[in-house]
């Protein structure tokens, strides 16, 4: 407090050379000034002496600024935030204005000293320009102390009542609602109020969504037509507002009604919003500071009874000893004790004195008012009834400044370890920084300012700041927080518009079932057949194994991810046991589409390897091969193939039979020989390895690299193989459903750029939309085509998301994993070379999950096709069976057919 005190002085000393100069008169003059300052003297002694604890000295006001500290880093951390004072709330306001906002806004403005109205008109025709026109309407106490509803159809109707006046309620709207209560947000437009703080408390809103709430009074306006797209706290409005005129802007602060402040915090430093890049605006709602009795050892007595006597007891301690609406009660509170004492007024008291709220900010302000300060304190004690002397109104306008002045030495305090934690957060030794700031106390008060100003830059002192008064209140950065959120609203309706694509409702599916049913029919019939798109191959395989199987065999696999090589052994009897061993080759790419000659003699070369390293090099074994193509068979142990799918492509090899290409390249090695008994698509093989276990199992199905199913099915629907009796096994090849354009409606463009970019164009359409292999680039053209439109990756197409088959099916399978937080999923984008942002990474994983979910969906579709058709063959009610599956897709995949 010395420099008050150091202060009036000066203005006492004013009053000295303002006096003519002749030499008597300067002696009277003298000699008044000196029984007047000595007057002053005392009675400043006096009530130094009385109000000693409100005077902090600066080692008091560092050690604030210490615990302030503390509590801001309690307020981030997730394990400490439950119980912290200081609730540090995420606002979802990543940056400061950028001088691209636009558009026409309303906003409303409530919870300080006034309730307003305003529409916000932002353009940049070159310059940027702002205009705004508002509307003040009162808040009675009916309303800030009636139930929810009433408030937020109040809101609403001086909401119609505006639009109605400016005549602009044809129109549609943004609006950004400045709501200056504690709010938790998880986006920015919702907010659930925490509870109720200055002079509000209205029924049946804490803990509800205000934002819901004024969409549902806005509803009942037919004429009105607004999208309220953000809630922002008066210190965010108040920081966006300076921001946009001075960009270095990062802390907002309000000394009104209320006290608090925002700054922009490190999101690695808040726990309680995934992601870790940028930064986000932090509502500190300071003014609950002290609530866990931090502040105990500060708070006097008048602080206590203020509290007693407040809406809400215990709550906003910090506050209290602040901001506006309490400054002049306790001025009250003190001089009332004062009196009582017999230090003022003589003893006597007054009605109004003991009248709670007698004494307002407005008041104090007028009493520390410059030259007319000590006349206004004499006005204003008189209107409360009171007589005072030249000495009380002296002593006072002290109490007056002892009291506003440890109001701005406290939020100096606050606001120092804010600036200390930006500074810490950039790691700078020095920190040029603005402070947006507004609130009545800060504007009308008259010496406020420069205290703050001055205590802050001597407790920050390698801070160099900028204190800017925010001149059109908070709704103008309200505007330019709902100009941003209007863009994201519309970016995200371009990518739900992408996504809606991918949906298919349950007619879809139903129409795919039904029409997968029609071409398994037209592939058994035989007219049909040849044309058909779904080849429904016979494969010769008649029975499902019986559990009487013995023997060791060779295994080739070929057409999956893997390419394998196998040994089985498999004993029957009391010990059943199938024992497998297996070992997995590459084929490299200019092999797959090179010429067949090749192909072969690799896979032989492959099998060589693998005899030496099992050691029997000079055993002739059976071998049956697992060739995952589509094959006309004639016996078990012939296939030609139709066409290569997938990835593969090596000439000379479509329309011959893969056995004798096999047999001849064994030949032409002369190592060895094999006996080759049996060449079986991977479906079969699946369906036969799981009936093994189970016999129920008379379905195959892989969900792999490619797509495809096996069934049992009637001889006698087999029109194109002779005989009646019994069953046998059909590869049907649906990869090929499509093909003839019956499902185009539900193909996207992505699916055409896919399919054109595919070494088979036309060909395999189911497939490609349901496997492995096209899944992941399905995911990359709609990433490419998002990034066109500006709205991934900063609209930058990178090196890597050009390049084909980037997306492996594990990958699409890691992304869309649940237990994965954001932060993983952006670290694979990147080992990917798509460097992401935590937003673009929700973005994939939404993208990844739309597409897989129609992939589960259209298989699950296609096999309601068949598992009804083998329903009705066998004429019942309902049928049990298994589907034996197999494939990468399905295996990594954890949503996969959650059908
Ligand atoms: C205004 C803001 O300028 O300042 C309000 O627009 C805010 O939203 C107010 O609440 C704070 O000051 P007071 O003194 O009106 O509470
Ligand atoms: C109260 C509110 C806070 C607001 C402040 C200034 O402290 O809780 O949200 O910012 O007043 O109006
Ligand atoms: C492809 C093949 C098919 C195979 C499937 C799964 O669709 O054409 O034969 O079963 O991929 O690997």
């Amino acid at each position: 407090m010395r420099s008050a005190t150091l202060e009036l002085l000066i203005h006492s000393s004013s009053v000295t050379t303002e006096t003519p100069i002749s030499f008597k008169k300067m002696f009277a003059v003298h000699l008044l000034a000196f029984y007047f300052t000595k007057l002053k003297e005392d009675q400043i002694k006096k009530v130094d002496r009385f109000l000693y604890h409100m005077r902090l000295s600066d080692d008091v006001l560092l050690d604030v600024m210490t615990r302030f500290q503390a509590e801001m880093v309690k307020g981030l951390e997730r394990d400490a935030h439950p119980t912290a004072a200081v609730k540090m709330l995420p606002t979802f306001v990543r940056s400061i204005p950028d001088g691209s906002e636009k558009g026409d806004f309303l906003a409303l403005d409530l919870g300080g000293s006034k309730f307003r109205v305003l529409k916000v008109k932002v353009s940049e025709d070159g310059k940027q320009n702002v205009q705004m026109e508002s509307q003040f309407y009162p808040t009675p106490k009916e309303i800030t102390h009636g139930n929810g509803t009433e408030l937020f159809d109040y809101v609403a109707d001086c909401l119609a009542d505006f639009m109605e006046t400016k005549n602009i309620k044809h129109k549609k709207f943004p609006l950004g609602f400045t709501f200056s209560f504690p709010c938790i947000q998880t986006k920015l437009d919702e907010g659930v109020l925490l509870s109720w703080t200055k002079y509000f408390k209205v029924r049946g809103v804490q803990e509800t969504d205000v934002i819901s709430s004024l969409r549902h009074a806005l509803r009942k306006h037919k004429d009105v037509d607004v999208d309220v797209l953000a809630l922002v706290n008066d210190t965010v409005g108040t920081m966006m507002t300076c921001g946009y005129d001075d960009q270095r802007c990062e802390v907002g602060v309000i000394i009104g009604t209320g006290t608090n402040a925002c700054y922009m915090e490190e999101m690695s430093n808040i726990d309680l919003v995934e992601g870790d890049e940028g930064r986000m605006c932090i509502n500190t709602e300071w003014g609950a500071f002290g609530d866990d009795g931090s502040l105990d050892d500060l708070r006097t007595e008048f602080d206590r009874e203020i509290d007693l006597g407040s809406i809400n007891p215990g709550k906003q301690l910090f506050e209290k000893m602040i901001s506006g609406l309490y400054l002049g009660e306790l001025v009250r509170l003190i001089l009332l004790k004062m009196a009582k004492k017999g230090l003022l007024f003589n003893g006597k008291i007054s009605t109004a004195l003991r009248t709670k709220d007698k004494i307002e900010t407005k008041h104090v302000a007028a009493m520390e008012k410059h030259k007319k300060g000590l006349q206004n304190t004499k006005e204003i004690l008189m209107e409360l009834g009171l007589t005072p002397s030249e000495e009380d109104c002296i002593a006072v306008q002290h109490v007056c400044t002892i009291v506003s002045f440890r109001s701005a030495n406290l939020c100096a305090a606050a606001l120092a370890a804010i600036l200390t934690r930006l500074r810490e957060n950039k790691k700078l030794i020095r920190l040029r920084t603005t402070v947006g700031i507004d609130g009545t106390l800060y504007k009308t008060h008259p010496q406020y300012p420069k205290r703050l100003h001055k205590v802050v830059r001597r407790l920050v002192p390698n801070c160099d700041v900028r204190f800017l008064l925010s001149e059109s209140g908070s709704a103008k950065g309200a505007a330019m927080v709902t100009a941003v959120a209007c863009r994201l609203v519309s970016q995200r309706k371009q990518i739900d518009d992408i996504l809606a694509s991918f949906e298919l409702s349950k007619e879809n599916l139903i129409e795919v079932k039904n029409k997968m049913r029609e071409e398994l029919e037209y592939g058994l019939k035989k007219e049909t057949h040849a044309t058909a798109t779904v080849k429904m191959l016979p494969t010769y395989v008649c029975g499902t194994p019986d559990g009487t199987e013995k023997g060791k065999f060779l295994a080739l696999d070929l057409g999956g991810t893997n390419f394998r090589v196998l040994l089985v052994k498999i004993r029957s009897g009391r010990r059943k046991s199938v024992r497998m061993y297996n070992k997995i080759f590459a084929i490299p790419l200019e092999i797959m589409q090179g010429t067949g000659e090749e192909l072969f003699d690799h896979i032989v070369q492959c099998i060589a390897d693998f005899l030496e390293y099992m050691g029997i090099k000079g055993a002739r074994l059976p071998l049956g091969f697992t060739f995952s193509f589509p094959c006309r068979q004639a016996s078990i142990d012939k296939g030609a193939l139709v066409e290569w799918t997938k990835g593969f492509k090596a000439t000379d090899c479509e329309g011959e039979d893969v056995v004798d290409m096999l047999r001849e390249a064994i030949k032409r090695r002369n190592e060895f020989d094999l006996d080759i008994v049996a060449v079986v698509n991977d479906t079969v093989g699946t369906m036969m390895t799981c009936g093994y276990e189970d016999p129920n199992c008379e379905i195959g199905f892989i969900a792999g690299t490619g797509s495809n199913v096996c069934y049992m099915e009637e001889m006698k629907n087999i029109e194109i193989v002779e005989g009646t009796e019994g069953k046998m096994c059909i590869n049907t090849e649906w990869g090929g459903f499509g093909d003839n354009g019956c499902i185009d409606s539900i193909r996207t463009k992505y699916d055409k750029e896919v399919d054109e970019g595919s070494l088979n164009p036309g060909k395999q359409r189911y497939e490609k939309m349901t496997s492995g292999m096209y899944l992941g680039e399905i995911v990359r053209q709609i990433l490419i085509d998002l990034t066109n439109h500006g709205l991934l990756f900063r609209g930058q197409i990178s090196e890597s998301l050009r390049t084909r088959g980037i997306f492996e099916t594990k990958f699409l399978s890691h992304i869309e994993s649940d237990q994965l937080a954001l932060l993983q999923v952006r670290r694979i984008l990147q080992q990917l070379g798509l460097d992401s942002t935590c937003d673009d990474s929700i973005i994939v994983k939404e993208v990844c999950g739309a597409v897989s979910k129609r992939a589960a969906q259209l298989c699950g579709a296609g096999l309601a096709a068949i598992v009804e058709k083998k329903r009705e063959n066998r004429n019942l009610e309902h049928l049990k069976i298994t589907v034996g599956v197999d494939g990468t897709l399905y295996k990594l995949h954890p949503h996969h057919l959650g059908l």
